[in-house]
């Protein structure tokens, strides 16, 4: 049996969680979660503010990890490891988790996992349902927007990433310039079911291309010239432009994962299959109900994560830990955190993805 206390800093969410795993190949259990988010600290300024967030961080963490083996019914000392979020992400945030957890490990003569944030993202089904390798990760969060080849633990290809904005920051984007709160993916989410999404023909970027990026710019500059025309704007202006702006998304999605799928085929398998979809962007109801129609139409089962595993949280982080550590794979007490580390390392920088770097 192994058991790992996880610390999640990489953002705005400050997040510890104990997990273990009873046998191998087993999911693992989640013994607690605890996530303080700092989105009330940010919403003011429209979008997390890195000083703020590290000093969060560093005000709350101790707390967090204390509520988390208090839940669990566990001390220090019945813990295998530690493991924490290294990068990607903010490094003011992964310094205060890095520290912690390296002070933890020191005190109490426990190894250390340093874990990539994406990663935890990735290997999440495994945890909650033992999903076998290989499989195809979607992965769509404020700071990112990927498709992946999850092949073994450690194994990953990158086979489309954003050309510029990810798809979050997109919604959030969206939702600022039509006055609609932060964060913007809920807001925007809750404007479309109200709203027209025929009335504005927006662009679908990338779609039918053969190669499986995204762009997500062009789509949220077309949403502010039909705002801009229109000024001052309606409420039901405001709903048609979201759920126009919504089907624009799930239609380039569709085709970007039909066209991963097809690639799939090519390359990896044919019959059964499974797609994962993370990231905050996976609790949109219109993005998993145009999944679950094209996963059913192409043999993949789809796996989306509850809706508290989808976002940021320490449960992911302690089990991509725990698997590492089972792999006897530990980190060096000298490892410093990264604010860029992509999953791929032979995957070229795409120019402009990911420059706002914040959110993973
Ligand atoms: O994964 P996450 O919690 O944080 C990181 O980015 O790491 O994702 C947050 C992002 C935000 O951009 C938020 O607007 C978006 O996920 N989001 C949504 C929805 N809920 C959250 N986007 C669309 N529809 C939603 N229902
Ligand atoms: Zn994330």
């Amino acid at each position: 049996m192994t058991v790992i206390l996880g610390i999640e800093t990489s953002c705005d969410e400050t997040a510890a969680a104990v997990v273990r795993r009873t046998a191998p190949d087993a999911p693992g259990e989640i013994l607690a979660s605890t996530v303080y988010s700092q989105i009330e600290d940010h919403a003011a300024f429209g979008g997390v503010v890195p000083e703020i967030a590290a000093r969060a961080h560093v005000e709350g963490l101790d707390a967090i990890v204390a509520r988390a083996l208090a839940e669990a019914g566990l001390g220090f000392g019945d813990i295998d490891a530690v493991a924490v979020t290294a990068g990607p992400g903010l490094i003011g945030g992964l310094l205060v988790g890095v520290m912690t957890a390296k002070a933890i490990a020191t005190a109490r003569g426990l190894p250390l996992v340093a874990v990539n944030h994406l990663e935890g993202h990735a290997l999440t089904p495994r945890l909650t349902d033992g999903l076998a390798f290989p499989y195809l990760l979607l992965l769509v969060s404020g700071g990112h927007t990927q498709i992946l080849m999850v092949n073994d633990l450690g194994d990953y290809r990158r086979w489309g990433t954003t050309i510029d904005d990810a798809l979050g920051e997109a919604f959030d984007k969206t939702a600022k310039l039509l006055g609609l709160p932060y964060p913007g993916g809920p807001a925007v989410e809750r404007e479309a079911a109200g709203g027209d999404a025929k009335r504005f023909a927006l662009p679908r970027p990338m779609k039918g291309e053969d190669r499986l990026d995204f762009s997500f710019s062009g789509l949220k500059t077309a949403v502010r010239r039909e705002a801009t025309r229109l000024a001052p704007l309606g409420d039901q202006d405001v709903a048609d432009l979201c759920a126009s702006f919504q089907a624009a998304v799930t239609d380039t999605l569709r085709d970007r994962v039909e066209r991963a799928f097809a690639r799939y085929r090519d390359e990896v398998a044919d019959g059964p299959a499974d797609l994962v979809v993370a990231g905050g962007v996976a609790a949109n109801s219109a993005i998993r109900a145009m999944l679950g129609d094209v996963c059913t139409r192409n043999d993949f089962t789809l796996h989306a994560p509850p809706l508290n595993l989808c976002s940021d949280n320490a449960a992911m982080i302690a089990w991509a830990g725990l698997e590492h550590f089972e792999r006897g794979e530990t980190s060096d007490m000298e490892i410093a955190p990264r604010s860029r580390w992509p999953l791929d390392p032979f995957a070229e920088t795409l120019i402009g993805a990911g420059k706002r770097g914040a959110k993973a």
